[in-house]
């Protein structure tokens, strides 16, 4: 744990006030999303946004989510087309991220866009994110509040344990309701394309879309939650285990499965999405502290959530 903490704010002691002031000044404040913890910057502000880089030690500038309240918002930055503007209107707020054209004068740093035409634009439905957008008033770029590479903060104290004070505070809202990022797709004329599985399953979507056009290619996009490599624990990660070896730190995805961690008690996606990060953060520690040299995972069906789950699973365990 880093020996430098953050600020840290609850809503009952003025939390959001204080957030949203220290955005205003430039300050990088952990925000608490219903997917996970995201590191918050005033996306107008180039020095705020560069410094949200240079706290995740991200490698290079790859574009950032824009966080906003509402759709009058999303419509004096971005053009919203027809099916754009139903996925909206389904999905948001909520777990769903849109990468949508960019409008002139949309006053975004050109770091948030990492230059491109287009935007990714996500309305988050927890009412403490909200709270915080609406106080501050203007966009919000924030990617997860990890450091690059690392497993992805479903809790205020992960986020001080990865960042320490490289965020100035952390506004707490207990643990993420759905604790996988959200799903990215970027709706086009010829079909709507999925460039990220996550806390919105595709289930749900393709009624409104049609079949997605999956390009979830790993380092096809060159950004963190693309590379083949991502949520990486500290010991190497084995997918599909039998949980046989007693070397290892086992997680189960049912209890049933008899792991030393599993992801839900009797197999509900949801709630196996909701610890999933939080599971590999004490897989990580435990690995550590009993000096355990690996993490083997058993299956998880790959439906609904479970499709995210095993995108970031298999991500963990790339070599
Ligand atoms: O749930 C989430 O989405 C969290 C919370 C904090 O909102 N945020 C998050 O942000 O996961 P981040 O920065 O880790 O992921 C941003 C992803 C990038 O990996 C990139 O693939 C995609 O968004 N992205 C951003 N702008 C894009 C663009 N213009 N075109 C294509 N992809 C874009
Ligand atoms: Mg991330």
């Amino acid at each position: 744990m880093p020996e430098r903490q953050p600020e840290f704010l609850v809503e009952e002691n003025d939390g959001v006030t204080r957030a949203a002031a220290l955005l205003k000044r430039g300050a990088l404040v952990a925000l608490p999303t219903e997917t996970v913890y995201g590191l918050a910057a005033d996306a107008r502000n180039d020095a705020a946004c560069a410094m949200i880089f240079e706290a995740k030690g991200r490698p290079r500038f790859n574009p950032l989510i824009v966080h906003l309240v509402s759709i009058s918002q999303v419509s004096q930055i971005a053009e919203l087309s027809p099916v754009a503007r139903d996925l909206a209107q389904a999905f948001w707020p909520g777990a769903l991220t849109l990468v949508l054209p960019l409008k002139p004068g949309h006053g975004l740093s050109p770091l948030v866009t990492a230059g491109m035409d287009s935007v990714a634009i996500r309305l988050p439905a927890h009412p403490t994110a909200r709270a915080v957008l609406q106080a501050f008033g203007g966009p919000v770029a924030a990617p997860s509040a990890n450091p690059s590479g690392r497993i992805s903060p479903t809790t205020a104290a992960h986020v001080a344990e990865g960042l320490g004070d490289r965020v100035a505070a952390v506004l707490d809202a207990g643990p993420c309701a759905v604790g996988v990022e959200s799903t990215i797709l970027a709706p086009s004329e010829a079909g709507t394309r999925l460039l990220r599985e996550g806390g919105l399953p595709r289930e749900a979507i393709e009624p409104l879309t049609g079949p997605l056009i999956v390009d979830t290619t790993p380092g096809r996009i060159e950004a963190p939650g693309q590379l083949s490599r991502h949520y990486a624990p500290s010991v190497p990660v084995t997918l599909n285990s039998a949980l046989d070896d007693a070397s290892a730190v086992r997680v189960g995805f049912t209890k049933a499965d008899g792991g030393d961690l599993y992801l839900s008690h009797s197999g509900d996606l949801v709630e196996a999405a909701a610890a999933l990060f939080h599971v590999l953060h004490l897989a990580d520690a435990m690995a550590c502290a009993g000096q355990k040299s690996a993490i083997h995972v058993a299956p998880v069906p790959e439906t609904g959530l479970g499709r995210a789950i095993n995108d970031r699973l298999r991500r963990a365990a790339a070599p």
